[in-house]
C-alpha cells in the first residue's frame, strides 16, 4: 500500500491553496473516468487490472515456465514503455545477487560495443527471445531482433523460431505480420493501451513472469488500486491530491520534480517514472521536468545542488518503511571508528533517521518535499504502485492541459535519423539536412 504525506510542502503550497483547487482536480479526474478528455482512445489501462482474465494471466506463466525450462536467459527486445516497467520490476523485486534466471535487455541502445558484447554473451548460453514492440517500427528493436535472430537460427536452426515470442499490436504492423508468416508465439499490446502505460500487459508481465516474480500478486494489487482511486473521494484520494500538488507546485515555479529512493532497488522505477511523467507531461512548452536520485549515495554528489543551487525543485520521496532485510550495527569494545552511538541500532532505523533530517534540511532550504509511503516492497505493492502512478499521471497532465497519451515529439529525432541514414520517402529532408 502507499501513502501520501505532503506536510512538508505546506511551507510552498498551503491546504487552502489546495483546497481552493479541488475543482479543477475533480474537473481532470472526471474527463479521465468519463473519457472526455484528449487521447480518450488510449484509456484501456483505467480499468484493464480489473478486467484482465486469469486466463491471459496463465497463458503469460504458461509461456514464462516453459522458457525458463529451455533457456538460461530471456533477452528482451524493446525500447521506451516495451521495457522499462519489466525492468523496474526485475530490479525492484529481485534479490541484488541471487537470481536463478537471468532477462538481459536490448534494443534500448542503438550501442554497436554493447550490442556486439551481448551476442558474443549469448553465443554459449540457452536462451530465448522475447521482442516488444507495439509498432513493430521502432529502429532500436528492429535492428536488435535482426541481430539476435540470425544468432538464434544458427545455434538452434529450425527450432529458433520455438525461442521467438513476440508482444506486439493485435492487427497491425510488420511484427503482428512475421508471427502470422512465421508462426512465432504472441501476445498483444492492446490497441487502446499506450507504450508507457503498458506494464499490467504481457509487456511487462512475461519478461516478469519469466523471472519467477508471482504477476498474480502484482495484478491483485494493481486491481485493487484501481477500485481505490476509481472510487474515493477528493479527500481520500491520494493519486487526485499528488496531480494536484504536483500542478500547483509547477505554478509556484517549480520545474523540475525529483523522485527520490533511499532504496537503489527503486533505482529503475525512477526510470520507469522519467518517462512516464516526461513524454506524457512535456508537451506545449510545458511540464515539469522527472529526474531521480538514489539516497543517500547522491547526497555526496548533487545534494550539494539541492541544497544551495537554483530553486526550482521539489522532491517525492519514494520511502519503504519496513525493508526486506535489516542489520543491527553492534557495540564496539574500541570504539576506534566513533560510531558506538548507533550501537544496537538497526541500519534502515540509520537510512530511515538520514531520510528524515534530509527532507528537513531541504524544505528548509526551499526544496519542497511530498513524501509517498510505501510499507515494504512486493509483487502486490510493485501493482499498486504502477497503478497509482499511471492514474496520477493520467489527471496531472488533464490539469495541466496537455494530452498525457500522445507523444508527437519522439518523432522528431526519428524523421532526421531516417534521413541522415536514406531511407526511402526522406529525400527531401536529407537534402534539408545537408550542410547543417
Ligand atoms: O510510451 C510510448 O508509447 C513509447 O515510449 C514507446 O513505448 C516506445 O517508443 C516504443 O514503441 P514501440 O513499442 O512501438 O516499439
Amino acid at each position: 500500500m502507499i501513502k501520501l504525506d505532503y506536510r512538508y510542502v505546506l511551507d510552498a503550497i498551503t491546504q487552502k491553496d489546495i483546497d481552493s483547487s479541488k475543482e479543477r482536480a475533480m474537473a481532470a479526474f472526471d474527463m479521465l473516468m468519463n473519457k472526455t478528455g484528449k487521447g480518450n482512445q488510449y484509456l484501456g489501462w483505467v480499468d484493464l487490472p480489473i478486467e484482465s482474465t486469469t486466463k491471459e494471466i496463465e497463458q503469460i506463466i504458461e509461456a514464462a515456465n516453459k522458457i525458463r525450462k529451455e533457456s538460461d536467459v530471456l533477452v528482451v527486445i524493446g525500447i521506451g514503455g516495451s521495457y522499462l516497467g519489466a525492468k523496474a520490476a526485475l530490479d525492484m523485486l529481485k534479490s541484488y545477487y541471487h537470481n536463478d534466471f537471468e532477462v538481459i535487455f536490448v534494443g534500448n541502445t542503438l550501442s554497436s560495443t554493447f550490442t556486439q558484447e551481448t551476442l558474443e554473451y549469448l553465443k554459449n548460453r540457452d536462451f530465448s527471445v522475447n521482442v516488444i514492440s507495439k509498432s513493430g517500427t521502432t529502429t532500436e528493436p528492429a535492428i536488435a531482433f535482426r541481430l539476435l535472430k540470425e544468432l538464434l537460427e544458427e545455434k538452434y536452426g529450425s527450432e529458433a523460431k520455438n525461442r521467438i515470442y513476440i508482444t506486439t499490436d493485435p492487427v497491425t504492423g510488420v511484427l503482428r505480420k512475421q508471427v502470422e508468416t512465421e508462426g512465432y508465439t504472441s501476445f498483444t499490446v492492446p490497441a487502446n493501451v499506450g507504450g508507457r502505460y503498458s506494464v499490467l500487459t504481457a509487456v511487462g508481465l512475461l519478461p516478469i513472469a519469466c523471472s519467477g516474480i508471482d504477476i498474480k500478486e502484482i495484478m491483485a494489487g494493481a486491481k485493487d488500486a484501481a477500485i481505490h482511486y476509481q472510487k474515493a473521494s477528493f479527500e481520500n484520494n491520494d493519486a487526485i491530491i499528488y496531480a494536484l500538488l504536483r500542478n500547483l507546485l509547477y505554478d509556484d515555479g517549480k520545474l523540475v520534480e525529483v523522485f527520490v529512493s533511499y532504496e537503489p532497488k527503486l533505482d529503475f522505477l525512477s526510470e520507469w517514472l522519467k518517462q512516464l511523467f516526461a513524454e506524457s507531461e512535456g508537451k506545449d512548452h510545458k511540464g515539469l521536468y522527472p529526474s531521480a536520485l538514489i539516497y543517500t549515495t547522491s547526497l555526496h554528489s548533487v545534494g550539494q545542488y539541492i541544497q544551495d543551487g537554483s530553486r526550482v525543485m521539489f522532491e517525492t520521496v519514494l520511502n519503504v518503511i519496513n525493508p526486506e532485510k535489516d542489520i543491527i550495527i553492534k557495540a564496539d569494545k574500541e570504539n576506534l571508528d566513533g560510531l558506538n552511538y548507533l550501537s544496537d541500532k538497526s541500519l534502515n532505523y540509520v537510512n530511515q533517521q538520514s531520510m528524515y533530517g534530509t527532507i528537513m534540511a531541504h524544505v528548509a532550504g526551499g526544496v519542497p518535499n511530498i513524501l509517498l509511503n510505501i510499507d515494504k516492497i512486493s509483487p502486490y505493492n510493485f501493482g499498486y504502485l504502477v497503478y497509482f502512478f499511471m492514474f496520477t499521471c493520467g489527471i496531472s497532465g488533464y490539469i495541466l492541459g496537455v494530452n498525457p497519451f500522445d507523444q508527437e515529439g519522439v518523432e522528431a529525432y526519428k524523421r532526421n535519423m531516417f534521413a541522415l541514414l536514406g531511407k526511402e520517402g526522406y529525400e527531401d529532408l536529407r537534402e534539408k539536412l545537408k550542410g547543417k
